[in-house]
């Protein structure tokens, strides 16, 4: 088995096409599809959102998803070396690289926090929720404002994912993606089956999904559901590149994509389909916002029993695992290709330092002034990488792609020059770039034909 010390000559590798398909699949699925996609979706109202971030995927997310995979395998190293490897030593491009490494760096760190309330909410769970539903709902603000057991869980959270890392590629990641992605097929699926034939509002939740309210679109939602599509295909840091690094050639990257990006959007769906089917059975209202999964869900929970919420919340935390893998496995693969660290140290040195980060989010009673609010600093960190440091990322990326590149380097990786080439590069040349300047400038409340 290849050593996965950073020694150039022998750098790892998937071991199987499925264990990458695997692990970018499940470096995709996460919080974003089970606790953002639903709560996003039911606060702008349902089927006309759904079907924009459809086209958004289409439109952005496959194209710059394409676009990493392919600089990930053309320079078989982390995205600041890949970038330097393909351009020049010292190029400029490589500020896309470190961006990328900056990130995975502090999403992580919040992630790992959100992830330790899920990790929580499976111990709640067995326990069983009781009492009134305002009892129930406090829970969620008794853990988040409890410093002593958010960090707890944010520890326990960081212990796995730096514990997989540290496996390396093919013993740490694709082993673990290969166990923990079918889990989680599984359990949504039979989720999906109970929300649709064992409540009354199956019906209701299809409606509300698929069928598009056009008076319900509005700027802001499209924004929103372009932001998301990428985040939710892990786009913008490098987390593409890195793991096309590790593909052998061979592979199709353009049906790779694909088959990640559709993955993602079905578990997203199915994930809709599982929560709005307990919201409409209940007559809830679908607009609850950040809390639908810690506050809603486990009222009905108390309900269903255990039997439903301890699946959901293991389901969570497996989805938020393999996307954490991920985003700990760019920062590291930067020290480990650039720097010669061995893995170990670099994931132990990183993966600290981005726990003590991660505290910061823990202490939700410690805020700053942030864009004229008090805020925590987990939603300063999430909104920061999601609305300026991802679409920047994304943007940079894109421009290399479709402007610096060899057309001779991006047509092989490619594996190919007909239309569907032709058609990306356009998309890649006029497309994408602007949606990305559009998020980039919603985010600096800079969009002229928007209410700030
Ligand atoms: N895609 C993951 C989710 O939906 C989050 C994530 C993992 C991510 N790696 C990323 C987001 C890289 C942006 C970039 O939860």
């Amino acid at each position: 088995m290849a050593s996965e010390n950073g020694s150039s000559t022998k750098r790892g590798q998937w071991a199987s096409h499925l264990g990458f398909v695997l692990a970018a699949t499940g470096s995709a699925i996460g919080l974003g599809n089970i606790w953002k996609f639903p709560y996003i979706t039911g606060d702008y109202g349902g089927g006309a959102f759904v079907l924009l971030y459809l086209v958004c995927v289409i439109l952005v997310g496959l194209p710059l998803m394409i676009s990493e995979l392919i600089i990930g395998r053309a320079g078989q190293t982390n995205p600041v070396g890949a970038f330097q490897k393909l351009h020049k030593e010292g190029s400029i491009w490589q500020v896309t690289g470190w961006l990328g490494v900056a990130s995975g760096f502090l999403i992580l760190s919040f992630y790992s926090v959100i992830a330790g309330w899920s990790l929580a909410y499976i111990f709640k769970s067995i326990a069983g929720f009781e009492g009134t539903a305002e009892a129930i709902q406090s829970q969620f603000g008794t853990l988040v404002t409890h410093p002593t057991e958010s960090i707890m869980w944010h520890t326990i959270f960081m212990g796995l994912t730096i514990a997989i890392v540290i496996g390396g590629i093919q013993r740490g990641i694709e082993r673990w993606s290969k166990i923990l992605m079918p889990a989680l097929f599984a359990l949504l699926f039979g989720l999906m089956c109970y929300g649709l034939f064992g409540t009354n509002g199956g019906k209701q939740a299809l409606a509300f999904l698929f069928v598009p309210d056009w008076s319900k679109l509005t700027a802001e939602a499209a924004l929103s559901a372009l932001g998301h599509a990428f985040f939710t295909l892990s786009l913008g840091m490098g987390a593409m590149i890195t793991y096309g690094s590790y593909m052998k050639r061979g592979a199709s990257i353009v049906k790779d994509a694909i088959i990640v990006s559709l993955l993602d959007t079905v578990i997203a769906l199915m994930a809709g389909v599982a929560i709005f089917s307990m919201v409409f059975h209940y007559g809830l209202e679908p607009g609850q916002s950040v809390g639908l999964i810690f506050k809603t869900l486990p009222v009905l929970f108390a309900d269903t029993g255990p039997w439903v919420s301890v699946p959901f919340f293991v389901l969570l935390s497996f989805a938020a695992l393999t996307s954490a893998i991920s985003l700990l496995e760019v920062v590291v693969s930067y020290f480990v290709d650039q720097r010669g660290w061995p893995r170990v140290k670099a994931t132990l040195l990183l993966g600290g330092a981005i726990y003590v980060v991660g505290i910061l989010s823990a202490m939700v009673s410690w805020t700053v002034m942030f864009r004229g609010k008090e805020q925590g600093f987990l939603d300063i960190f999430d909104f920061i990488t999601t609305n300026y440091m991802l679409p920047i990322g994304g943007f940079l990326t894109c421009l290399y792609i479709a402007w610096v590149v060899s057309d001779s380097v991006r047509s092989q990786e490619f594996g190919s020059k007909d239309k569907l080439y032709k058609s990306l590069v356009f998309v890649l040349k006029y497309i994408t770039p602007i949606a990305l300047i559009a998020v980039l400038l919603h985010g600096l409340e800079l969009l002229p034909f928007m209410e700030y």
